[in-house]
């Protein structure tokens, strides 16, 4: 992003408060950032921060007479390399959708000719409504990128589509794969990844499931993305927002994760399966609640698929990637796992009492063939990118071996 020139335009929603930390990200990669904001924008964050943050001033008026005498607008929509709309209201992508421009932010974007971005964030009713869907399908129609909006908790109290993505989230989807050279090995490769619980029916009411959170393989494909890779995200049931510009498929068994993973395998170069996939589901799923009586209750359990061994068990597969989570003999039972289910590397984390399950931070021992790593303990954000640079190194390793292993045979032809 060094030198790259970003308008970043600010409309009137309550996600404009996180703008500010949107500016540092984007100083911070190298950017120049110059803010607009629109009148409703200034309800909810000030010029005198923007203005402290990105080091320039902020623009708000059309009607600017000293800005406009030398065509502010103008020159604002040349020097933009991109212009990023954060947080993007139902109104503003309105206007954008119609061609209007009755005010400084509307009328630099018609006046330009740099890619337009935006991240909207309204009430998840709101997003929903066919009129801003129809919007967003002519934004779209005409190359202005939507990022998100992402799902979760709102400002009005409700839940659903509709949060702005997080700024970490819009830089990573903007900067693009260059921005991250050491983990390039991943660079424009599919990369699989499982992540969260599965939960396996007992009654219409009731399942089995474990603590999961999908925090780990969350990273994991945030980390993943960034090294400009491609990700899939096959999620079990979890509380948290997907990161952006992942593909991301919901699942909620094990069956059912199994055949989303099956379903898109042969796209994939590289499978992490960072899910805690349940072992057993039950033999027979009731249809009606079941009712308590006096006496204890049995339950028959039936094994789910492996869906880690059987990705590791195709002819072309890509290459696999496991996790063993343990409570004890974490080194013995991971290389277990590594030699039976025929896998290219495994993480291996200690789980149980406070640790690797639920929490932001973990630790954890990488194992392959030949080698073995140890991550200490830090935020699962950090591990995430550690362990998609080491797993892009061991993956270039394999495809760099087999390419010597296929030229003498292509040689030895001539
Ligand atoms: O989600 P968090 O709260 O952040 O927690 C992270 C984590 C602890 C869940 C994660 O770091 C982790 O260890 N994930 C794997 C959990 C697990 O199921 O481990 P396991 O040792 O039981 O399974 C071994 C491997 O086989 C795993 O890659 C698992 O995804 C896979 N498996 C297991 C059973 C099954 N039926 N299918 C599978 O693919």
């Amino acid at each position: 992003m060094s030198g790259q020139k970003i308008v970043l335009g600010i409309s009137g929603g309550i996600a404009a408060y996180k703008t500010p930390e949107l500016v540092r990200l984007l100083k911070k990669r190298g950017a120049e950032v110059q803010a607009v904001l629109t009148r409703s924008a200034k309800e909810f964050v000030t010029e005198t921060t923007l203005q402290a943050v990105s080091g320039s001033p902020v623009r708000e008026n059309l009607w600017d007479k000293e800005a406009e005498a030398a065509m502010g607008h103008i020159e604002l929509a040349r020097w933009a390399d991109l212009v990023l709309i954060a947080p993007a209201t139902a109104e503003i992508m309105s206007r954008l959708a119609l061609g209007a421009a009755p005010d400084l932010l509307t009328t630099l974007c018609l006046a330009t000719e740099a890619p337009i971005v935006v991240a909207p964030a309204m009430n998840h009713i709101m997003w929903a409504d066919s009129g801003v869907q129809d919007n967003c399908r002519v934004l779209k129609q005409r190359d202005i990128r939507i990022l998100g909006p992402a799902v979760g908790d709102q400002a009005c109290g409700e839940s659903g589509p509709g949060r702005m993505v997080e700024p970490e989230d819009i830089v990573a989807a903007i900067m693009g794969p260059k921005a991250v050279p050491d983990v390039s090995a991943l660079a424009g490769k599919v990369v699989m990844i499982t992540a969260g619980p599965t939960r396996e029916a007992i009654d219409p009411v009731r399942y089995i499931s474990n603590r999961s959170s999908g925090k780990m393989g969350y990273a994991i494909a945030a980390a993943a993305r960034d090294a400009g890779a491609k990700v899939l995200l096959v999620s079990g049931p979890v509380n948290i927002v997907p990161p952006a510009a992942v593909e991301t498929i919901f699942t909620e068994s094990a069956k059912e994760m199994f055949a989303a993973v099956h379903d898109r395998l042969t796209e994939v170069d590289v499978f992490i399966g960072a899910a805690a996939v349940a072992d057993y589901h039950s033999a027979s799923v009731q249809t009606h609640k079941l009712k308590k009586s006096e006496s204890d209750l049995s339950l028959d359990l039936s094994r789910t698929p492996d869906i880690l061994a059987s990705v590791a068990g195709q002819q072309d597969r890509p290459f696999t990637v496991g996790f063993a989570a343990e409570t004890q003999n974490l080194r013995e039972y991971a290389l277990g796992k590594l030699k039976e289910k025929n896998l290219d590397m495994i993480v291996a984390n200690l789980v149980g009492a406070n640790q690797g399950f639920e929490k932001d931070r973990n630790s954890v021992e990488v194992f392959w063939q030949d080698g073995e790593k140890v991550f200490p303990d830090s935020d699962k954000k950090v591990l995430g990118r550690q362990l998609v640079k080491i797993i892009g190194e061991q993956y270039k390793s394999i495809q760099d071996a087999q390419t010597v292993q296929i030229q003498p045979a292509i040689s030895g032809g001539d």
